[in-house]
């Protein structure tokens, strides 16, 4: 059965796999691989240089191009127009595409003309370049002038979202505005393997710990979650999350874990919201 996120026409199936930072034919076979498992969700952008390594799988899979969802970035040095539409053309090439899904301002900047930018944004949809519109990274007051001020028509945010960082401002006011909302880096990286709580929960159901903490993320309302797993193990594993139950107890538990670990925050980040658990 395919989970599926829907917000404002996008029908985006939760679970996604993460391609950065898989490079070349690791690339193209991480992604065949795991469309061949049934993964329809794929995660990349042009900042990860491996938007030509996931055309080509999408290119030798047998799985139809429009049963597949591909989200792409445009990164925050080429926010201008014109640069913009250079990288979606790139993107395009290199995904061997005529569209993407869901394409996303990767990060927020300073040096730019914010309604210029999102003009640029929409063109793209309006065109049919990109089903889809969303921004990654951007802090709760940015998304909101974007959305309430400037009334531009996203239906996604991508940010990092795990059992060790809360989202829940963010996460309130997408659903209000019925966007959906992109965990990235889901698995802290494999942290959440080490954390006492998850790994007591994952022994209680006889499931792993990165499922346990997957499925609290998929269990959400309007969340998607794209873990990155090259191994077909793991790539299993991973969509294998979506048959485990949580219960309350476990839900409880979750709950109660200090959620402050951030792991992306490069030195051009935005100023990011206080934390909230
Ligand atoms: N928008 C943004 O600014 C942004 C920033 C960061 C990431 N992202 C996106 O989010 C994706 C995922 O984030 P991430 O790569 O930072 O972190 P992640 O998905 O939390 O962790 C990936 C790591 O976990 C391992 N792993 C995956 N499944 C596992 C399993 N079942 N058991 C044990 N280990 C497992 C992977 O190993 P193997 O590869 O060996 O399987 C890899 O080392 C990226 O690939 C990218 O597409 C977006």
């Amino acid at each position: 059965m395919q989970h599926i996120v829907n917000a404002q026409g996008l029908n985006m199936p939760k679970l996604g796999l993460g391609t950065w930072p898989m490079l070349g034919e690791e690339c193209t076979r991480a992604v065949e691989q795991a469309l061949a498992l049934g993964y329809r969700h794929i995660d990349t952008a042009a900042a990860y240089d491996n938007e030509d390594a996931v055309g080509q799988a999408l290119a030798n899979s047998p799985t139809p191009r429009e049963q597949i969802h591909v989200t792409t970035k445009v990164w925050w040095d080429q926010l201008h127009p014109d640069a913009m539409r250079h990288s979606m053309d790139r993107s395009l090439k290199a995904l061997r595409s005529e569209y993407v899904d869901l394409f996303m301002l990767h990060w927020p900047t300073t040096d730019w003309d914010l309604p210029r930018t999102l003009d640029t944004l929409v063109s793209f949809k309006e065109q049919g370049l990109a089903r889809n519109i969303g921004v990654a990274n951007f802090p709760l007051p940015l998304l909101r002038k974007v959305i309430a001020e400037l009334g531009t028509p996203l239906s996604a945010i991508q940010v990092e979202y795990h059992v060790l960082l809360g989202q829940n401002a963010l996460l309130d006011y997408a659903r209000q505005h019925d966007m959906a909302l992109t965990a990235y880096t889901p698995l802290a990286r494999n942290k959440v393997s080490q954390i006492p709580a998850i790994q007591q929960i994952a022994a209680k159901h006889g499931v792993l710990p990165t499922q346990v903490a997957l499925k609290w993320l998929l269990d959400q309302p309007n969340v998607a979650a794209i873990p990155k797993a090259s191994s077909e193990s793991n790539q299993l594993a991973n969509l294998a999350a979506l048959d485990v139950r949580l219960d309350d107890e476990d839900r409880a538990l979750i709950a109660s874990l200090s959620k402050r670990e951030r792991q992306v925050s490069p030195d051009f980040a935005p100023v990011w919201d206080a934390f909230d658990e």
